[in-house]
This record gives C-alpha cells, sequence and structure tokens, in this order.
C-alpha cells in the first residue's frame, strides 16, 4: 500500500532525481537526460523550488517545472509562469498526481505574482480541464530551395533594394543582436524578454543540444552596424528559419539574409527550406511571394489566467493606449469582466485605467466569458464578435461590443522556438 503523496517544491539536492524521472518518462526523446539537465542549468531564472514534485514511497515519482518569465501582451510585460516537464512514472499514473502537482504550481505562481501561465503540449484536453487554452496556431512556410533562389534573384532584379552587407554571426554581435529583437518585438503578444544573460546561456544551450546551426545564424549590417537577423537550424534535408528580426525601415535587409542561406543551403544540397515565422512577418511576406507555401493549424501552446485583477493592473498601460487609439477613452466608460475566476471591473478615462476588484455599479458593459475564452481574447488569438457569435461569451448590451472590441483587438500573438521550454 502507498502513503500518502508529500506535493512540494524540490530541493537543490533532489533535482538530479527530477531529471532521471524526467528522462525515464520522456525516454522515446534521444538527449533527454542531457536535455533536462540542461533546461534547469541554461535557465538564468531557475530554481530548486520551481519544480514541483509529488513523492511516494520516499521516491520522486511525478514533477511539474514552473519556468519564470516575462511575456508580453501588447506592449506590457507580464509575468508568466510557464509549465514545463510535466512527467509521472508508469506505475503512479492515474491516481491524480499530475493535476494536484499542476494545481499546486498554480497555488504557487498565485502566491508569488504570476499573472498568466503558458504551456506547450500535445494532449490539450488534459490542460483544458484545468483552465488552459489555446492561444497560438502553429504557422509554418515550406519551399523548394532551387525554385525559391531563382525567383530571388528576379526578384532582386526587378527592384532596387538597398544594399547589405551579410556576414556569421560572432559572439560580440549579441548586444546589437538583443536590441533588435527587442525594438522588432516590442509590441508583438507573447514573445518573451530576453536579458543578455538569458541570451548567452540560452544560445549556449541550443548550439550544444543542435536546436540551431551556428552557420545558419546570419546578421545583417548597414554601416557596420546590426540591423536585422537570421537564424537557423540546417539539417541533411531540410533547412529551418527558426528566427528573423529587424529594426523598423531595415526590413530589405531579409532579401539579402535569405539570399544567403539559401546559397548555404544550395552548397549542402539541402532541397527544402521551413520557416517557422509570424503570419504578419516581412520574411513570410517575401517568401509567400517567391512561391512558398503557407500552412496554418492550431498549436499546442495553451495559456491560462493566473490572476485576473492583476494581470488587468499590469495590462493598464496597453489597454489605455488601445483605448485612446479607438478613441473610447475619450467617452469615459466603465467596463464589467465576469468570469470563472473573479469579477472586475476597468474604469477608463482619457489618463488612466483604474482596475477595481468588484463589479462597478452600472457599467456601460459587461463581457461574461470563461476565463480560457479571456485569455485568447487578451492575445488577440480570438475577438469579441467570433467569441460572441459562437456563444462562447455574452455581453450586454450587445451595443457593448465595440467598447471590448477596443480593448481586445485580434492579432498575431507568437513565441519563438528559442524560448520554448
Ligand atoms: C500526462 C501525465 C503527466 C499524466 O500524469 P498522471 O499523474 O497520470 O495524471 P492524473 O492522474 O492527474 O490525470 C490522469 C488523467 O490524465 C489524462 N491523460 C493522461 N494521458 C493523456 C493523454 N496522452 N491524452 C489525454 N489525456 C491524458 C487521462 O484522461 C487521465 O484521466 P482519467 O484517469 O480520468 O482517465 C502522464 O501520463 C505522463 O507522464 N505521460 C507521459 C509524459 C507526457 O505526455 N507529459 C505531458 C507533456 S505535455
Amino acid at each position: 500500500m502507498s502513503s500518502r503523496p508529500q506535493i512540494r517544491g524540490a530541493t537543490q539536492e533532489e533535482l538530479e532525481e527530477v531529471v532521471r524521472l524526467n528522462a525515464e518518462v520522456f525516454s522515446e526523446y534521444q538527449q533527454r537526460r542531457k536535455y533536462f539537465r540542461l533546461a534547469i542549468s541554461y535557465d538564468p531564472y531557475h530554481r530548486p523550488e520551481f519544480n514541483r514534485i509529488a513523492i511516494v514511497d520516499g521516491k520522486i515519482v511525478s514533477n511539474v517545472r514552473i519556468v519564470h518569465r516575462r511575456m508580453r501582451i501588447g506592449s506590457s510585460l507580464v509575468l508568466m509562469g510557464g509549465i514545463a516537464d510535466v512527467s509521472t512514472l508508469v506505475p503512479y499514473r492515474r491516481r491524480g498526481l499530475a493535476t494536484a502537482l499542476l494545481k499546486d504550481a498554480l497555488n504557487y505562481m498565485r502566491e508569488h505574482g504570476y499573472v498568466v501561465s503558458l504551456l506547450f503540449t500535445g494532449i490539450a484536453p488534459f490542460y483544458r480541464r484545468l483552465g488552459w487554452e489555446i492561444v497560438l496556431h502553429n504557422i509554418s512556410i515550406s519551399g523548394d530551395v532551387l525554385s525559391l533562389a531563382k525567383r530571388l534573384e528576379d526578384f532582386m532584379n526587378s527592384r532596387n533594394i538597398p544594399k547589405y552587407e551579410i556576414r556569421k554571426f560572432e559572439e560580440n554581435d549579441l548586444e546589437s543582436v538583443a536590441r533588435v529583437y527587442d525594438e522588432d518585438n516590442r509590441s508583438r503578444t507573447c514573445t518573451i524578454e530576453r536579458t543578455l544573460e538569458y541570451w548567452r546561456l540560452r544560445l549556449k544551450g541550443s548550439f550544444e543540444l543542435g536546436f540551431e546551426t551556428p552557420e545558419g545564424f546570419l546578421v545583417a549590417l548597414r554601416d557596420d552596424f546590426v540591423v536585422a537577423y537570421i537564424r537557423s537550424k540546417l539539417d541533411e534535408h531540410t533547412c529551418s528559419i527558426l528566427e528573423a528580426c529587424s529594426l523598423r525601415g531595415f526590413e530589405g535587409a531579409y532579401v539579402y539574409l535569405l539570399r544567403r542561406l539559401l546559397k548555404l543551403c544550395v552548397e549542402r544540397r539541402i532541397g527544402s527550406i521551413r520557416a517557422l515565422l509570424p503570419e504578419d512577418h516581412p520574411m513570410t511576406w517575401l517568401l509567400i511571394e517567391l512561391g512558398a507555401h503557407l500552412s496554418k493549424s492550431r498549436s499546442g501552446a495553451m495559456l491560462k489566467v493566473v490572476d485576473q485583477v492583476s494581470l488587468f493592473r499590469a495590462l493598464a498601460d496597453e489597454l489605455l493606449a488601445r483605448t485612446r487609439k479607438s478613441g473610447i477613452a475619450s467617452q469615459k466608460k466603465t467596463l464589467a469582466i465576469e468570469t470563472d475566476i473573479g469579477v472586475c471591473s476597468l474604469r477608463i478615462s482619457e489618463s488612466e485605467i483604474e482596475v477595481l476588484e468588484e463589479k462597478a455599479p452600472s457599467p456601460d458593459g459587461v463581457l461574461k466569458a470563461d476565463q480560457r475564452v479571456l485569455a485568447q481574447l487578451i492575445t488577440g488569438f480570438r475577438d469579441v464578435r467570433t467569441a460572441v457569435g459562437y456563444g462562447d461569451a455574452i455581453v450586454h448590451p450587445h451595443e457593448a461590443i465595440k467598447l471590448f472590441d477596443a480593448l481586445f483587438p485580434p492579432g498575431n500573438p507568437y513565441f519563438w522556438s528559442f524560448d520554448s521550454f
């Protein structure tokens, strides 16, 4: 008979056992032990207590890891608790251990100021019942190297695109690359804040584990300054573009970066190219223009609101900017939002948005929805009209839809694979 499980944060001494547990559960993947060790040691924010563990009969049998990050929603950075390495040893499954650990992780996050939680999974229903919901699409743009290279030459010959110098990334480019990343992603929802320390550690891990190829990391320079870059993984048959960013006004650099990358592919006899980029990215546009094919599907990226009031407080500046843009800020409105995890009200004026922890008397509009729908609305994955139209949200009175539309405009949230956990 097994003893009652003990659920708590791990200690430094227990991390090796946690790594072994994960490597055993995810044994179908190569290099797993190394991956799990590096996932912890190459994360500058990791703390042993982020590994929430279940101990039965003196042994760690189940684990989930909280990943501490700051993530953008619009231009606001909010504290996000990622969930990774959800695993239970086979003999201990279906006893509610992973569920208990996820609930424990949510309590931990709530107590420590996290406002949302993001995870990546292939078993969405398991997490949906605990409140996570899909908020991102998988976008993949694919094409044939030789035909893209040919069309790119024609594209360049028919235009006068200012020239950029292209060369391989060098270690001392990192600060400039980080600046380009910050600038390009400054208002892209679901992108992660990257400090220099984070960049350094993760890049080392990414090269070491073969997630990307050093030769596939190229920078574009104008007057000796890095103004754009591209990162990729070159396999035997396929080149995967994993990230591309530029300073505003230097998007033409993508043409030269792509030309160099295609040349590299031809030299290595790589036949196909696949780009993982946001749908509205300038390079996506370029690849489609050159005949590449875009496919879009629901991803396994799921978000949950951890603390609704704190989330809206963290988003106040971003929401104010949105209401100003749409003109509703000048009208002084009060909107109430009611979900299964709480009620709050937003008092909107020209100069600020005040977040109240209750339903304000006679609001101008009320939105009622499950917090899973709210997670889709705040990321711009879904718009209010669609949610109302398909019966997933109620807005009262109906005319107030335009007010909520202003708060939650549709967007192109994106999560770069480099930040995966
Ligand atoms: C998924 C996993 C962590 C669940 O652990 P657990 O301790 O058995 O979880 P719980 O007992 O809390 O919950 C069990 C429920 O999970 C659900 N579940 C488990 N595996 C599932 C899967 N592959 N797809 C959908 N649901 C699944 C079952 O429906 C089960 O509910 P039921 O007992 O009512 O049928 C465990 O099966 C595991 O380690 N799997 C391999 C690693 C993995 O896939 N991790 C998730 C990565 S995102």
